[in-house]
């Protein structure tokens, strides 16, 4: 049925924006080469499902309200989405879509102009957008953790280890995580313990143990956490933050509870516990044992690892576990 459509649309197709073409129902039937260059999606993956494939939650729920009042209307209309790639990756684009009536039936023509072509300083890039908050919360991460002098590094290792970590554990189970959320988790990682800049330094580096007391005010960092976290983003008041700064939370807020539900502070259990936290929670006790710290030696690699596998279902999720061993074993933790 799609040929029938090619002599009307054929003028159309061959525009260098990316075009597609849907029936009443908002169902594709036709798409041109630059749809398929831009978004990754072959022809034949398309044609057939709802326009809205590549839809993101960040194209605001007005944008598409006022579409289909203007469609509904027979108006033509133009926006801009936020859609997404095969890939992964963003697509802002400036569309506008025409209705076309063909053999008595409605069609849409949607031609696609894509915003990454503008100049820098007028459109903010995903790159750019990523880089800039990852910077801004690692100078925080640094600032409130600043009277530990080793802390910048055990940040920056956390780090690096959660991107290794978040991208095997998703490879080793296939479980196509979108690269926006896994990003989040390697820029929220350094978060974790920002809660101990409100704790006396008279606790936080007693050295032995702790009274009673003294553990239950250790034990109130990731709400303190989430606090500095909440003030900041009532600052920012940029909605560029919103999502990243609500993996953040949950990683602030969860890295010490433990799979069996006997962590602190919520006593969460097995997958109620955030995946970003259960990931986090494991890369920081691997970093904590493996380093040299004023009370105590540093631990081989080895030995950390039989720890945390000796924890499996206990402390940490075993799939968790398991991906970091894999790490361990080709060698990518040296
Ligand atoms: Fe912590
Ligand atoms: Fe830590």
């Amino acid at each position: 049925m799609n040929e029938r459509l090619y002599p009307y649309f054929n003028q159309l197709l061959h525009l260098s924006d990316a075009v597609i073409i849907t029936d009443e129902r908002h169902h594709i039937c036709l798409v041109n080469e630059s749809y398929e260059r831009i978004t990754g999606y072959h022809a034949a993956e398309v044609i057939g499902k709802r326009a809205g494939l590549l839809r993101t939650g960040l194209t605001p729920k007005q944008t598409y309200e006022h579409m289909y009042a203007a469609l509904h209307n027979a108006q033509p209309w133009s926006g801009v989405f936020t859609n997404r790639k095969r890939c992964g990756q963003l697509w802002h684009s400036s569309i506008t879509i025409t209705p076309y009536v063909v053999e008595g039936e409605t069609y849409y023509v949607g031609v696609f102009r894509e915003l990454e072509q503008l100049d820098r300083g007028y459109y903010l890039d995903e790159n750019r957008v990523g880089n800039l908050q990852g910077s801004l919360l690692k100078v925080l991460a640094i600032s409130c953790e600043i009277r530990d002098p080793g802390i910048e590094n055990h940040l920056i290792r956390v780090q690096r280890l959660t991107e290794l970590l978040v991208e095997r554990y998703d490879e080793l189970f296939q479980l196509g995580l979108d690269p926006t959320y896994m990003m989040r988790v390697v820029n929220g990682s350094i978060l974790h313990d920002i809660g101990k800049s409100a704790i006396p330094e008279g606790i936080l580096y007693k050295p032995g143990s702790l009274a009673p007391y003294e553990r239950t005010i250790i034990e109130m960092h990731p709400h303190i956490g989430v606090d500095i976290l909440d003030k900041i983003y009532g600052e920012l008041d940029d909605e560029l933050f919103e999502h990243e700064f609500s993996v953040a939370k949950n990683i602030i807020l969860h890295h010490h509870e433990r799979w069996d539900g006997s962590g602190y502070p919520l006593r969460l259990k097995e997958e109620e516990i955030p995946l970003e936290a259960r990931i986090v929670s494991v890369v920081d006790v691997y970093d904590a044992l493996t380093t040299k710290r004023p009370y105590k030696e540093k631990w081989s690699q080895k030995a950390a690892i039989e720890l945390l596998v000796e924890q499996k279902g206990r402390q940490f999720d075993s799939d968790v576990v398991d991906a970091l061993v894999t790490l361990y074993e080709s060698g990518l933790l040296d």
